[in-house]
């Protein structure tokens, strides 16, 4: 049976939450493999917005939800973000949701240092969620992360906060911020291990059981590839590899488990915090984009930066993602635009590239190359065949896939779930 993997193709906040909704209902099982509350996904079913930051999608569909042990999960938020849904409805029980045992955690000194590092950068500040996922995931690879099993023995505990005390205080005083106390996280910790640990497993095994008995797995990728640690505008990324090859290592599973990996991308991009956009609009278009889109942080409500949609940066995203086929929403918000652009390649100096090259001065200074198209008068909103879209969006769409070496497989035409163009079955394989 075919598995599916959903990652973001741009800087995230493409419409993955819709996109995962839809394929949720159609799956046994939702993974998340990396990221934490920092990711924001709205689902909007029937008249009920679902907001969603840590919690698989799939528990809004009564599908069993998995956290992988690729997340960096804050306990307080998760249980902040059951209570929502339970207020809404919903119940979120170890019926439905299983988190890995191994799973480094998020204590409040991690959002501590993170703010505290974000105002020491002044103006070069990455522009975070503020939530601690950088300082939770040095901890980690640090080998000093207060992971969620440890909560069931009390003295390895202990001791693991002194060594994680004895880091953050030093770093905090260094910055002129408030220290923590040990007693006091380890007492809160204490309280919160009988809420958490019946969530606790080894995701691992119940993945691979999933896989004997021809079950579907959805992994539900958060962020998108331009803000992989490693192949996204660094430093300007968040500290995760968000491409489909850490769905393996982030929840146990062999790499030929993934399956088919499906690429969302805006049909314009967007960007939230700071780093190189280099189809950004200054513009009235720019604004009017940021308008009929919507285009506010789900997690922290900044306005989106927007522009013309970057065909090389989607077709780098395609590449290193190992994009398999791509999903293009929010089309009808380019409805009424009489000309589109399309980035194919930058000029840097002299040069014209088709990639962003490492150098975050290059990617600064890269100018778009520009292939005008077309726009179209008519709505494309809620379409639900490709015999419903004017010619000129057809024309939008066929030459994307051109320029970004990939087909386009899904298209979603409105927030609603059913307002979805298929064109080929992601479980199809
Ligand atoms: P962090 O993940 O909070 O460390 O933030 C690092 C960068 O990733 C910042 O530019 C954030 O705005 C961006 N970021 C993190 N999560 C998301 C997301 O879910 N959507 C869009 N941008 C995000």
């Amino acid at each position: 049976m075919a598995n599916v993997a959903v990652i973001g193709a741009q800087w995230g906040d493409e419409g993955k939450g819709k996109v995962v909704d839809w394929l949720a209902s159609r799956a046994d099982v939702v993974v998340r493999f990396q990221g934490g509350h920092n990711a924001g996904h709205t689902l909007v079913v029937g008249n009920q917005t679902y907001k969603l930051s840590l919690l698989p999608s799939g528990v809004v569909r009564g599908k069993l939800g998995v956290i992988g042990n690729g997340v960096v999960l804050d306990p307080e938020h998760l249980l902040l973000e059951i209570a929502k849904l339970k207020e809404q409805g919903l119940s979120v029980t170890p019926e439905n949701l299983r988190i890995a045992e191994n799973v480094p955690l998020i204590l409040p000194l991690h959002p501590a240092l993170d703010k505290a590092r974000e105002a020491a950068r002044g103006a070069n500040k990455i522009g975070t969620t503020g939530r601690g996922i950088g300082p939770a995931y040095e901890d980690k690879v640090a080998r000093r992360a207060i992971r969620l099993s440890d909560l069931a023995e009390p003295e390895v505990l202990s001791r693991k906060l002194d060594e994680l005390l004895l880091h953050h205080n030093t770093l905090l005083k260094g910055l002129g911020a408030p220290t923590f106390e040990k007693q006091a996280l380890l007492d809160r910790l204490l309280e919160l291990a009988p809420k958490l640990l019946p969530f606790a497993e080894a995701v691992w095994e119940r993945l691979d059981a999933a896989h004997h008995e021809g079950k579907r797995v959805l992994f539900e990728g958060a962020q998108a590839v331009m803000l992989d640690v490693d192949h996204g505008t660094y430093p300007y990324v968040t500290s995760s590899n968000t491409v489909a090859g850490n769905a393996a290592a982030g929840a146990g599973i062999g790499p030929n488990r993934i399956g088919y990996v499906l690429g969302i991308a805006k049909a314009y991009t967007t960007r939230v915090g700071s780093g190189p956009f280099p189809t950004e609009l200054h513009d009235e278009t720019g604004r009017l984009l940021g308008e009929r889109g919507r285009e506010f942080g789900t997690v922290t409500g900044r306005p989106r930066r927007c522009g013309w949609f970057d065909a090389a940066m989607v077709r780098q995203a395609v590449k290193v993602g190992g994009v398999d086929g791509l999903v293009l929403t929010k089309l009808d918000v380019l409805d009424g635009l009489e000309t589109l652009k399309l980035c194919t390649g930058y000029r840097i100096g002299s040069e014209v590239v088709k990639r962003l090259p490492a150098s975050i001065a290059q990617q600064e200074a890269a100018e778009p190359v520009y292939e005008e198209m077309a726009g179209w008068k008519e709505s494309t909103k809620g379409a639900r065949s490709y015999a419903e879209l004017p010619a000129e969006a057809v024309k939008y769409i066929r030459r994307i896939e051109e320029l970004v070496e990939a087909p386009v497989v899904l298209l979603s035409t409105s927030p609603e779930r059913d307002d979805t163009i298929v064109l080929r079955d992601p479980f199809a394989g």
